[in-house]
């Protein structure tokens, strides 16, 4: 379970003060697959980095599992975020220098334990449909190859939240789908999902929708504003 309490984030960008997420307070229950929809600058990226405990808020609290993140010190924080989130965001990167199958290996390494071995990772690289490019480092991949490079990355600790932010965007519709399908697939295993998209489709297919107006949350779609 995620849980925000009155949580704010500020930044004070010189031109004032932007409350990118403003006063929210949230819960997403295990197993809940949630799309967060909203303009572009609402605070969905903002929102989603609170989840993950990327972002420390100005205000309020966050709550994984009914701990307290930010009353945690840096290393329980970070093992925190190892163990329980997987994070599929637009602009993560793959490390140039290690080819698919260690950049998948890669968290399990830090993580400790038995997650990070060979087969593992291979079976990995297949759930997201690269195994044909398990040894190609992330400059012979395309956007979309290294996207589910990516995923797969972000599965190799057996998250129970995936946390993602737009991670089809500039995708073409097959990858779209197929990514869609994967993250249902992992719903249906009871990972929780929170996801950010600018698609409507994408977005009708979870099983509740939040829409982001200036920091805001509210349920559903706002009539007459499809909030994309
Ligand atoms: N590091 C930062 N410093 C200053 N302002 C920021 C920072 N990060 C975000 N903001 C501001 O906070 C607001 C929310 O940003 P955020 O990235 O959460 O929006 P978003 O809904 O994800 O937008 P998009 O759909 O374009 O990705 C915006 O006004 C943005 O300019
Ligand atoms: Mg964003």
């Amino acid at each position: 379970m995620i849980e925000l309490t009155n949580a704010t984030k500020t930044y004070d960008s010189g031109g004032g003060l932007i409350r990118a997420v403003d006063d929210v307070t949230l819960t997403v229950r295990d197993g809940e697959f949630v799309a967060v929809v909203g303009h572009s600058g609402s605070g969905k990226t903002t929102l989603v980095s609170l989840m993950g405990g990327l972002t420390k808020p100005t205000s309020g609290n966050i709550f994984i599992g009914g701990t307290d993140i930010w009353t945690l010190d840096n290393l329980n924080l970070a093992r925190l975020r190892s163990e329980k989130i997987g994070f599929c965001f637009q602009f993560s990167s793959l490390i140039p220098t290690l080819n698919s199958i260690d950049n998948v290996r890669l968290p399990a390494s830090f993580a400790g334990g038995e997650r990070g071995g060979l087969e593992r990772a291979m079976s990995l690289l297949e759930t997201v449909g690269v195994t044909d490019k398990a040894k190609a480092y992330p400059a012979e991949l395309s956007g979309g190859q290294q996207r589910r490079v990516a995923i797969a990355r972000s599965l190799v600790n057996e998250p129970r939240i995936m946390l993602a932010d737009e991670p089809t965007g500039d995708l073409d519709e097959q990858t779209e789908v197929d990514i869609m399908k994967l993250f249902q697939g992992l719903n249906q295993q009871g990972v929780t999902i929170v996801m950010v998209t600018h698609s409507q489709k994408l977005a009708a297919q979870a099983g509740r929708i939040l829409t982001m107006t200036a920091g805001v949350v509210a349920e559903g779609i706002a009539t007459g504003d499809a909030g994309v």
